[in-house]
């Protein structure tokens, strides 16, 4: 058995990409290990954010957690900024980052691009995330394609400490799915699909009704050759949609290709609206009774007390490995 922690940000509804690329597999792995599924509030706040649509956002995503069928019997979910630990650890930790580390981090260099007031919190946003995974003694960590850097500085940062201070973080492992691990926008498929794209044509929202799922599906950008064929350099957008259709419905690309061979892009489409549909459709249902329910804070409440015990045990020898804090004399 295993130990698993992710993450998912509050800063928007989430995609289809985040789904398939993330949460779907979480669902898989709490049958067989120890997982920890976090609501990461305290990350969506390295860009600005409204306070009421943050607060609804957390909630909502914490619902579509276990609408997805997070079991909370088996797994812990809780929300970041309720443990505190996170953030004590994720300040010792960037102070053995160094600037140049982040500096180099991709996410980091998008997300400040061409901004004039970039805040300190999206440069200092990794060691954060590495004390969310290295608090709990994670063995794997399930993610899309775009954390992989992070991942790795994550491993970095866990065996800089280790040879510096003392040996008591676990070297955490990254889990990529093979297919889906980068669903890419509807509009651009050059582009990962994401929740802060400006344009929604671009993005199939978790929560979005089945008669918008059908028209983004078929207003997606394709090519002008009719042939349902994977090639992702010279057809980024039908080999997306190949990649959601395999995703969702567990068929291969090759098994897909064939079904469609001799079939135009209406047809295809169609199929391809037809699997998010019917993926999405029992989440949103479940969603919905959830919500509004004391079930939901009941899960978050427990959540938050066993992520509470277990990161401090962790937070504890980590202040000692750092020599912070006092020893009491004995009178
Ligand atoms: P976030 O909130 O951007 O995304 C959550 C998860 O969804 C995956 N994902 C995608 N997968 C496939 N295709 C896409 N288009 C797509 N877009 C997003 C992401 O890879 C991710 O797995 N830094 C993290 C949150 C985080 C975290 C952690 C994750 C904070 N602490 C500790 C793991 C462990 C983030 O911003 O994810």
């Amino acid at each position: 058995m295993k130990t698993i922690f992710s993450g998912i940000q509050p800063s928007g509804t989430l995609t289809l990409g985040n789904y398939l690329g993330a949460m779907k597999h979480f669902v898989q792995l709490q049958e067989e290990n120890h997982c920890y599924f976090c609501v990461v509030d305290e990350h969506a706040i390295t860009i600005p954010q409204d306070r009421l649509k943050l607060r609804d956002n957390i909630r909502s995503l914490a619902a579509l957690y276990l609408a997805s069928g997070i079991n909370p019997e088996k797994s812990t979910l809780f929300i970041q900024s309720e443990v505190p630990a996170h953030t004590q650890l994720g300040w010792m930790l960037q102070c053995v980052s160094y600037i140049g580390e982040l500096e180099r981090m991709t996410q980091f260099k998008d997300k400040s691009s061409g901004k004039e007031a970039v805040s300190s919190g999206l440069l200092t946003y990794p060691p954060l995330m590495a004390a969310d995974i290295l608090l709990y003694k994670t063995d794997l960590v399930p993610v899309g394609e775009d954390q992989k850097q992070h991942l790795e500085l994550t491993r970095n940062l866990a065996e800089r400490f280790n040879n510096k201070y003392n040996d008591i973080f676990t070297i955490p492992e990254v889990s990529i799915p093979k297919v889906g691990a980068r669903i890419m926008s509807l509009q651009d498929p050059t582009k990962k699909m994401s929740k802060s794209d400006e344009n929604q044509k671009a993005y199939i929202s978790m929560l979005d009704e089945p008669k918008k799922i059908e028209k983004k599906i078929k207003s997606a950008v394709t090519d002008s050759e009719g042939i349902v064929k994977y090639d992702k350099e010279n057809k980024p957008g039908i080999s997306n949609l190949l990649t959601i259709y395999s995703s969702c419905t567990g068929e291969t690309v090759e098994e897909l290709e064939a079904k469609y061979e001799g079939k135009g892009y209406g047809e295809f489409k169609q199929g391809v609206a037809d699997a998010v549909i019917q993926v999405l459709s029992p989440i949103q249902e479940r969603y919905h009774e959830l919500i509004d329910s004391e079930e939901l804070d009941d899960v978050l409440d427990n959540g938050a007390d066993r992520a509470n015990q277990e990161a401090l045990k962790m937070l504890r020898k980590a202040k000692k490995a750092m020599g912070l804090g006092r020893v009491k004399k004995k009178k």
